[in-house]
C-alpha cells in the first residue's frame, strides 16, 4: 500500500503530458475522495466540475489559462478539474468574520490539495492553475458573471519517462517552531 510520504513525494506539478486517454471514472474517484477534505465548521463551499475532451468550449478554458502569459504546457491538457467556490454556511461565514480570516479559502486549498494527492494514487498527473481570466474562465464555464471559480486543477497522464524531480522546498529547521 502506498504511504503518504510517498504520496507527497511523488506528486509534482506536471508540465508534460502524454496523449492518453484518463478515464472519466478516475476522476470521478478523484473527486469523491476530495470530497472528504476537512473544511471550516464542515462548510465545504464547492464544487468540482470535471471538464471532459468532448466539451465544446474546452479551447477556450484553455485558452483562459494562457490568457496571463503562463501555462503553455496545458495545449496537450484535455481534463480538467475546476474547483468552484460556493456558499459554505453562516458558522464559518461568522467563524472566519471574527478571526480576520478568509476559511473558504483555505477550504478550497485542501481540496486542491486532496485532489491532487488522490490522482497521484490514481497514477495521475495533476498541476494546479491558479493563474487565469476568471471572466474567461466563467465565460467557458457558462458559469455567468457571479460564479467564483478558485481554482483549476490540470489531469492527465504525464508523459513518458517525464522525471520526479528532486523536491525545492525550505529546510524544516526554518519553517518547523518547535515551541516546548
Ligand atoms: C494555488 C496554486 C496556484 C498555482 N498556479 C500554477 C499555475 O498557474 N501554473 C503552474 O504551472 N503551476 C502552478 N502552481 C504549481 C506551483 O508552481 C507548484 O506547486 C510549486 O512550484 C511546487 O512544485 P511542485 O508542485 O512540483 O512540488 C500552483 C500551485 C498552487 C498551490
Amino acid at each position: 500500500m502506498v504511504t503518504f510520504r510517498e504520496l507527497a513525494l511523488n506528486r509534482q506539478s506536471t508540465r508534460s503530458f502524454s496523449d492518453k486517454e484518463v478515464e472519466l471514472d478516475k476522476l470521478k474517484r478523484i473527486c469523491e475522495v476530495a470530497s472528504l477534505s476537512p473544511s471550516s465548521c464542515n462548510s465545504q463551499p464547492w464544487k468540482m466540475h470535471i471538464v471532459r475532451p468532448i466539451y465544446p468550449k474546452i479551447a477556450d478554458l484553455r485558452k483562459a489559462c494562457q490568457a496571463v502569459g503562463l501555462n503553455p504546457f496545458l495545449d496537450k491538457v484535455s481534463n480538467f478539474i475546476v474547483v468552484e467556490q460556493t456558499f459554505g454556511n453562516m458558522k464559518s461565514k461568522a467563524g472566519g468574520f471574527f478571526s480576520n480570516n478568509d476559511l473558504n479559502s483555505i477550504d478550497l486549498g485542501i481540496l486542491a490539495a486532496h485532489i491532487c494527492l488522490a490522482a497521484e494514487e490514481e497514477g495521475l498527473g495533476t498541476c494546479m492553475i491558479g493563474s487565469f481570466r476568471n471572466k474567461i474562465v466563467n465565460k467557458a464555464m457558462n458559469f455567468g458573471a457571479f460564479r467564483r471559480v478558485r481554482l483549476i486543477v490540470a489531469v492527465g497522464y504525464a508523459a513518458d519517462g517525464y522525471e520526479i524531480r528532486k523536491k525545492t522546498r525550505k529546510n524544516a529547521e526554518d519553517i518547523i517552531d518547535v515551541i516546548e
